[in-house]
């Protein structure tokens, strides 16, 4: 599948960028190949255009904010947050064009991140009570760019046989290659897996769940939000919760954004967020590793003898099947890379 031509993937909320960021002004983001700039007007509310300035295609996202409008960096003109042009200063008296000339986006802020749809959301951004719960605190971990497919991504978040391989340096065990397999439920627009998995500590790990001992049975709630959200619920056996939450936001074809921050039923004092984060990212740099050397065109089709497969693939078996699902509900088809040629190969059989 090339997310960048599947149009119904454009209507899902998507994490595109710490808020942070647009405090310092305009940003660009490419979501799904579409370029957009996110910025944040005077009345506080944070909005998405398309970043091309429709006098003469300059970014947006190299202007600045004033009061409630963006200032094109080249001549000037200024769009407020639903893509009105609001001001000419060559032609003041105009007091701008008529109509929407700069297309905008769905936009809003959910936690402490922006989120962006590119056409009228299917499903709504999740809802998580830990956000608002005293007893819970949330850790922002990170933001980075991945050279492979969100649902590559994905796919790993539940794939409980990769653990004992690609993280047999922090919590696998290699001799142990078969964990057992999740329980899946389908729900609308995603599935929830539950297992429990038992892994191998190791000291930094023994001092963030202030346990010592060797092997821990992790309680694991994985939900799958379509396409490209994830939240893993790990309960430790001290009734510690781990909640993380890793969107792969698809900027194009190739590339994900990672954007991953977690909750934490424990404290500071009980443990660093800098330690968390640590272990954190040693884990997410060995599936890094791994993900980054995979094609990016993930085959929807599991009979198109592209890959092989076996039992404990089924939570991303069904990903691809309810993929299709979606895609045939918005009257599209799967599209990869061999359509070129196979359309010039029909192309030739019929002539
Ligand atoms: Fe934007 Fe001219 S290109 S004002
Ligand atoms: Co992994």
């Amino acid at each position: 599948m090339l997310v960048t031509r599947q149009k119904t993937l454009r209507r899902f909320w998507y994490p595109v960028m710490p808020v942070g960021k647009v405090e310092a002004g305009p940003q660009p983001f490419t979501l799904l190949g579409e370029k957009i700039v996110v910025w944040k007007a005077a009345d506080g509310d944070v909005v998405a255009l398309a970043d091309r300035c429709p006098h003469r295609s300059a970014a947006l996202s190299l202007g600045w904010v004033d009061g409630n409008a963006i200032v094109c960096p080249y001549h000037g003109w200024s769009y407020d947050g639903s893509g009105t042009c609001v001001r000419v200063p060559q032609r003041p008296e105009s007091n701008g064009l008529k109509g929407r000339v700069v297309p905008s986006f769905p936009c809003t802020v959910r936690y402490g991140h922006v989120w962006v749809a590119l056409g009228e959301p299917l499903a709504p951004i999740p809802d998580w009570p830990e956000e608002d719960d005293a007893s819970y605190r949330r850790i922002d971990q990170f933001y980075e760019t991945w050279r492979c497919a969100g649902l590559r991504l994905m796919e790993n978040s539940f794939d409980n046989a990769h653990i004992h391989f690609v993280h047999r340096d922090t919590f696998g065990d290699i001799d142990n290659p078969d964990p057992p397999q999740p329980a899946i439920e389908r729900l609308p627009y995603g599935f929830v897996a539950r297992s429990d998995v038992p892994v191998y500590n190791n000291e930094l790990q023994k001092k963030n769940l202030r346990d010592d001992s060797a092997v821990t049975i992790r309680h694991i709630t994985a939900r799958w939000y379509m396409p490209f959200l994830r939240r893993l619920h790990i309960r430790y056996p001290s009734g510690l919760d781990h909640i993380i939450v890793t969107a792969a936001t698809p900027i194009a074809d190739d590339r994900c954004q990672v954007v991953q921050f977690c909750f934490r039923s424990d404290s500071e004092a009980d443990a660093p967020a800098r330690d968390i984060i640590a272990f954190d990212r040693r884990v997410t740099e060995e599936d890094r590793a791994v993900l980054e050397s995979t094609d990016f065109d993930v085959p929807l089709d599991m009979n198109s003898g592209v890959e092989r497969h076996m039992p404990s693939d089924q939570p991303g078996l069904l990903m691809r099947r309810m993929l299709i699902e979606l895609l045939a509900a918005h009257g599209e088809s799967e599209h990869t890379r061999h359509d070129a040629g196979r359309a010039t190969q029909e192309q030739k059989s019929s002539s």
